[in-house]
């Protein structure tokens, strides 16, 4: 734990330069309300909408991998940051933006990550990494204020919420009508009455690509590389797989099916435990804290504890270097469920991760299809276990792998057989 005195989070928590302007960084009783006002985009129905949109970009860039004619292993991280670009892009802001604004904002992001790397020069001028990125900054903006202005036309219009931008503008639009109208339903009560400008809700969403494209490539990069390691594990997935979908392997995944997925969620949530994608995250101590009898942490102190020792403590985690999806299966006395506090993959207290729910689910769905659709091989070598740390974290050799295609099991196979196929 790294403890600094009197420092100032507000200005630590990101580069000013680049996202000064982040309302999800407030603090206090402004960022309750604001969080709040977000809730609504992270209920059960608005991640069902969005599963429905991620399933087919999977497919897509599972094929593409497949495709591959070159028979040797090849460095996978970026293309899974692909996978991820295109599932937020598509899941925040639906068909606004053009398949090439999405390759524009796909690329240019890359030098937003490079700026955050933590030995950068630090002003901006032309060439350097942080000009880049206020560049690419504003060009996203602006795509994300398009996507907004065009969703207020087509949710006035009486138009289907087919985006997160739409779920939101909804909701905004039906708690304006609330105020004519008291019988209106809770979501829209639970959203602030107030209009986010095209410019507000542009920064918001691209708080959340910023905050979730690192971190979820970080997770899914290890995610493949977890199972592939270790094909007990991806053979216990693929068992659960089977069982779940009988002979429907192409039926839709919905989220009551992820629900039933325990299996896979946990490996999930392994997989993230052993290789956090983030691994600090700066607070501040509003009270006066004893951390021990010599030391007490004085109000008002930076506090940036570290969640990679939280995460590999063998007393919540018994044999903590190991994946062991089971520890989360053993009911409310197992070391794990006995911990709470020490699973902290998404932070703790009023800032934690607003999009959680929507990380494990996109992370499960992921491995979910990916098992019954590929076979994959990682091709391990001197520094695939080192961690390299850019923005979240990653193997240091770029994860190389190959995909192939898994052949459907025969309608015969109990999921068993079908899984050890
Ligand atoms: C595996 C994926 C992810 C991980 C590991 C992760 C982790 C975190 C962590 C550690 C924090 C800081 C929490 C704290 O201060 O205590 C955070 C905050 C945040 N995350 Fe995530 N995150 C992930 C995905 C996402 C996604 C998909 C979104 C958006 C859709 C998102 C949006 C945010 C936002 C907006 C905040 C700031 C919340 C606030 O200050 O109120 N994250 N995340």
């Amino acid at each position: 734990m790294l403890i600094l005195n009197r420092g100032r989070p507000s200005q630590s928590r990101s580069d000013p330069l680049l996202f000064s302007s982040r309302r999800v960084f407030l603090n206090g009783k402004p960022h309750v309300d604001f969080r709040k006002g977000l809730n609504t985009l992270f209920t059960r129905n608005a991640l069902s909408m969005y599963l429905g949109i991620q399933e087919n970009i999977y497919k897509r860039h599972f094929a593409a991998w497949m495709a591959d004619p070159d028979p040797q292993a090849k460095e996978y991280m970026m293309p899974f940051r692909d996978l991820n670009m295109e599932t937020s892009l598509r899941v925040f802001c639906g068909d606004y933006i053009s398949e090439k604004g999405q390759k524009d904002i796909s690329d240019h992001y890359w030098l937003i990550t490079l700026a955050l790397q933590l030995v950068n020069f630090p002003f901006a001028l032309p060439g350097t990494k942080v000009y880049n990125a206020i560049k690419a900054r504003k060009m996203t903006i602006k795509w994300f204020e398009h996507a907004s202005a065009e969703s207020k036309k087509r949710m006035a219009a009486g138009g289907e919420p087919n985006c997160l931008i739409d779920g939101w503008i909804k909701a905004m639009q039906d708690a304006r009508a609330e105020r004519e109208n008291p019988d209106l339903g809770s979501d829209a009560r639970r959203t602030l009455v107030r209009d986010f400008s095209d410019r507000e809700i542009a920064l918001a969403v691209l708080s959340f690509l910023f905050a979730s494209q690192d971190a979820m490539s970080s997770g899914l990069t290890y995610l493949f590389q977890h199972v592939a390691d270790q094909p007990e594990l991806l053979r216990k997935v693929r068992e659960e797989q089977y069982r779940l979908r009988g002979g429907q392997l192409d039926a839709p995944i919905t989220l009551d099916l992820i629900d039933q997925m325990e299996y896979t969620r946990n490996v999930v949530k392994e997989s993230l435990r052993i290789k956090p994608p983030v691994i600090m995250v700066p607070y501040t101590a509003h009270k006066a804290f004893k951390i021990d009898d010599n030391y007490t942490v004085p109000k008002g102190t930076m506090v940036i504890p570290s969640f990679w020792n939280s995460l590999h403590d063998p007393q919540a985690y018994p044999d903590p270097d190991k994946i062991i999806p089971e520890r989360w299966m053993q009911g409310p006395d197992s070391p794990a469920q006995q911990h709470p506090r020490n699973w902290l993959v998404f932070g703790s207290g009023p800032h934690y991760c607003i999009g959680q729910q929507y990380a494990l689910m996109h992370l499960t769905a992921v491995l979910a299809a990916a098992s019954i659709s590929m076979n994959w091989k990682h091709e391990i070598t001197p520094t695939s276990n080192k961690v390299r740390v850019i923005a979240g974290i990653f193997p240091e050799d770029g994860a190389r792998m190959k995909f192939s295609p898994r052949p459907a099991p025969s309608p015969t196979a109990t999921p068993e057989e079908a899984a050890a196929a």
